[in-house]
């Protein structure tokens, strides 16, 4: 008996500890915040930063250090675009721009 209680507790461990290491955004669709971003983001950045405007996210000198500061900054352009898009897109774009250039863990 206490070799199947050992055994079920080292079968279930894994799973328990699964959503602790979760990537952040794993929630996010990056398909649809790639789409998002291509229409909404992309021409103001590469107006600034010229090429295919991806140097905004690959400079040495970024900005955003942390998946919470991806987060803020996202809002932040945002508001500049007046506020267009919903939270679930703000969270899209983070899973792409996380997956495709920041690799937050
Ligand atoms: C009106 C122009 C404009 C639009 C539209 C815009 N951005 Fe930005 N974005 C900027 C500028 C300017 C910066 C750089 C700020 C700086 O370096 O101080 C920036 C920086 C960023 C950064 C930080 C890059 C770094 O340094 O790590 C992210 C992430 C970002 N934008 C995401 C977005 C997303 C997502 C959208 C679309 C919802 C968007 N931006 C739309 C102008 C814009």
């Amino acid at each position: 008996m206490k070799t199947l209680a050992i055994v079920l507790a080292l079968a279930v461990t894994p799973v328990l500890i699964t959503p602790a290491v979760a990537a952040p955004f794993d929630k996010g669709d990056p398909k649809a915040g790639q789409a998002t971003h291509d229409k909404q983001c992309k021409d103001c950045h590469v107006a600034r930063f010229g090429g295919d405007g991806s140097k905004i996210y690959t400079r040495a000198d970024r900005r955003v250090k942390s998946a919470s500061g991806l987060s803020q900054q996202i809002t932040t352009c945002n508001s500049m675009l007046g506020n267009q898009l919903f939270p679930e897109d703000e969270l899209h774009l983070s899973a792409y721009l996380n997956g495709q250039f920041y690799k937050f863990k």
